[in-house]
């Protein structure tokens, strides 16, 4: 009744940003990400039937309540679906800032699926653990895959919600994107993701302009990927996530990532491309700045964006590996 699972965060580069049902936890459009290497979250679950209530340590401390209930709440399907009913003790720690934008969510939901299932006994595939992690977070489902991942929105008929998956994407071969990550804070951010969206859902005039660009961006992106063209991908990369924000930039009260390390990130990104390095930005639900590139110029861009003011320290990060179990189920 014990499993550890490890999980690589990911960084979407075509967004999702809003849902179309939240008890489902249903993404309103598709999204397209890259799985990271190097940002890990471990996470131990352990079924125990002397437990009162599902705990939760997250990062050496006990987490708060909201925390919990996510975590309780994904533990409820697990348990349903295995006819388990003892509660479980969760310990998970990331190795980087948690909730300031480098998408912890994503890595601890796919971490605790895959673990939660294990150790409940549960055998299931790699398309139904996208599911159940998406069920914990959206982005979550992506990371249940290494490389380039692509969540699909799903259907609008399906009432179970198991259309909304995530699935790998064949990359062309001999590519070796990088996603370099600027980090410009460790203090948790101010709206989380979930918070930010719901609200400019609610309140942007924006919204369904921003919803409007998903579908041809995911097919141009999708495209890029399986031909190699980085060009092209990173074009709309950046459309996708400023499309993004300017959705969120639009809602009343404004929701604002961007720092002014973001902003000074992102014209060090675009100077750079204009002397000549493929390098295009992107931005998530916090304020670091990330770029993507290729593996023979991410030591340039990462020592460019290390003398950006603000900008704390930097990170090459290539392709990263699927989730998966490192420590047994006895
Ligand atoms: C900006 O997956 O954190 O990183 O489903 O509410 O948990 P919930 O949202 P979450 O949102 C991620 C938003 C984003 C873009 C992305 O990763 O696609």
């Amino acid at each position: 009744m014990r499993a550890v699972a490890v999980a690589n965060t990911n960084i979407a580069l075509v967004k999702y940003w809003g849902k179309r049902d939240t008890r489902l936890n249903l993404p309103a459009v598709g999204s397209l990400s890259l799985t990271l290497e190097g940002l890990t979250t471990r996470t131990e679950v352990r079924f125990d039937a002397s437990l009162g209530a599902d705990r939760l340590r997250l990062n050496g401390a006990p987490a708060d309540e909201r925390a919990l209930g996510r975590v309780s709440r994904l533990l409820d399907l697990v348990r349903s679906e295995a006819g388990v009913t003892a509660k479980a003790e969760v310990t998970s720690a990331n190795d980087f800032p948690t909730a300031a934008g480098l998408a912890s969510s994503a890595s601890a939901f796919a971490a605790l699926a895959l673990a939660a299932t294990r150790a409940a006994g549960l055998s299931i595939d790699e398309r139904a653990l996208s599911v159940l992690a998406r069920r914990g977070s959206g982005s979550a489902a992506r990371s249940i895959f290494g490389g380039f991942v692509r969540m699909h929105r799903g259907d609008d008929h399906d009432a179970t919600g198991t259309s909304a998956f995530a699935e790998p994407l064949v990359a062309a071969a001999g590519w070796q994107p990088c996603l370099v990550v600027g980090v410009t804070s460790q203090k948790a951010k101010e709206t989380l993701s979930t918070d930010g969206m719901t609200h400019t859902a609610e309140t942007s005039p924006y919204y369904s302009a921003w919803i409007g660009t998903s579908e041809a961006d995911l097919a141009v992106a999708e495209r890029a990927i399986a031909t190699g063209d980085i060009e092209t991908l990173g074009r709309v990369t950046e459309a996708s996530c400023f499309a993004m924000h300017a959705s969120a930039l639009a809602a009343r009260p404004a929701v604002v990532y961007f720092r002014g390390a973001t902003i000074d990130g992102y014209h060090a990104i675009a100077e750079l491309r204009k002397s000549g390095t493929p390098a295009w930005f992107t931005c998530d639900a916090g304020p670091h700045v990330k770029a993507l590139t290729d593996l023979e110029n991410a030591e340039k861009v990462a020592a460019r964006l290390a003398e950006v003011p603000g900008v704390l320290s930097t990170r090459i990060c290539r392709p990263g590996p699927a989730v998966r179990i490192v420590e047994g189920t006895s």
